[in-house]
């Protein structure tokens, strides 16, 4: 039932490049600049009309609303609002007309979820279910439902669920884009000829994994991370320190590089490990000023990144070079390293990674 993997984790991992594939496969038409439509279960028209959107979710789930929000406000220019699912449904949300409620959740079953899925509903804003679990509660009760087909999710770590969450929000926002005729169409036929890329790119990316099994070996004791992104990057970072708490229980903490003077950086000491996550983009010269700050006091610094700036590589102890596609595509691959990182210094501590104590695959009550 393993497939040959040791663990549910590590299949899974190791599946994404099918189920990014399989969440891809007849939603786009690159070759023409579209997508289907349908797939949503919104018209072209329905979507034109957006003007406001609510982005809310649980866990990992809520990482992927973070990273939709910097692809959706960038590629459809709607501006997104993200909650976590337990504050949304107890908030007194004074809802903008025309507004559009997305609800992402893997199992469809998350109580908070559920419940503020249920209270959009009731003050008449229009839902939409990102969900993978096929006739679960969320995609039943919601408008509408776009499915990410990862496939069964078995780990309690949220891995390929994640990844295809994020590629539903990039096929979302380029819906969006073309509703509202935000850009020109060579412009959407690129970003559409990118994702087709995802797949191979994403398994190009797993032959990190003896590197990450090496780095795991060196970092493995140490009592706490630190993981610092940009833009779409942060909740990248975010992301990859609650994958490494939950099977570890590793204190791991993830914040906005730039907020890394506010507070953080005082944790900083001889050895102590820092993950940079950086994209080949406008904020890499800022990331590596980060760098500097952490490499002055001795920190650990592990740099997983699509840039090959000799700059870049001469700053960090441990360097891993993911080649890119664009800065929004790239936080599925960036994920990919985060993702065994996470398992390889698990097993090493001899936990269990597959059912980590004290959680459970879906948190069906508050
Ligand atoms: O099924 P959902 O996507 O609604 O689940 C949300 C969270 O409970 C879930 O992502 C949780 O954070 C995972 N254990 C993360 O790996």
């Amino acid at each position: 039932e393993k497939g040959g993997f040791k663990h549910f984790m590590l299949k899974e991992i190791y599946e994404q490049p099918r189920a990014l594939s399989d969440t891809i496969r007849g939603r786009v038409l690159s070759d023409q600049g579209k997508i289907v439509f349908e797939e949503f279960g919104l018209t072209r028209d329905e979507m034109r009309r957006i003007e406001k959107i609510y982005l809310v979710a649980c866990g990992t789930s809520y990482h992927a609303c973070l990273i939709g929000e910097y692809i959706i406000e960038n590629i459809a220019q709607i501006p997104v609002e993200v909650d976590i699912a337990s504050e949304f449904r107890y908030r007194n949300i004074p809802f903008e007309k025309n507004s559009l409620f997305v609800a992402i959740t893997q199992s469809g079953e998350t109580a908070d979820t559920l419940a503020a899925l249920r209270y959009a509903k009731k003050f008449g804003v229009k839902t939409l279910s990102i969900c993978n679990v096929l006739g679960s509660t969320a995609s039943r009760e919601a408008d509408a439902v776009f499915y990410t087909h990862s496939g069964p999710e078995i780990g309690v770590a949220s891995t390929k669920a994640f990844t295809c969450q994020i590629v539903a929000l990039y096929i979302l926002s380029i819906g969006l884009s073309i509703a509202k005729g935000v850009f020109p169409k060579i412009f959407i036929k690129n970003l559409l000829e990118e994702l087709l890329l995802l797949p191979r790119m994403a398994e190009e990316t797993l032959l990190l994994d003896k590197k990450i099994q090496l780095l795991a070996k060196e970092v493995y004791r140490k009592p706490n991370f630190l993981y610092l992104g940009r833009g779409v990057n942060y909740p990248v970072a975010l992301e990859g320190a609650l994958k490494l708490k939950e099977i570890s229980y590793i204190h791991a903490e993830g914040y906005a590089a730039g907020e890394m003077k506010h507070g953080p950086i005082a944790l900083v000491e001889e050895g102590f490990p820092v993950v940079f996550i950086a994209s080949d983009d406008l904020y890499l010269e800022k990331t590596i000023s980060n760098i500097e700050e952490i490499k002055a006091r001795d920190g650990f610094i592990i740099t997983i990144s699509s840039s090959k700036e000799e700059k870049l590589k001469k700053l960090s102890d441990r360097f891993i070079y993911v080649e890119g596609i664009n800065s929004y595509l790239n936080t599925v691959l960036f994920s990919i390293p985060l993702q065994l990182l996470a398992y390889h210094v698990a097993l090493l501590r001899g936990c269990d990674v597959d059912q980590p104590r004290n959680l459970a695959k879906s948190v069906t009550v508050e």
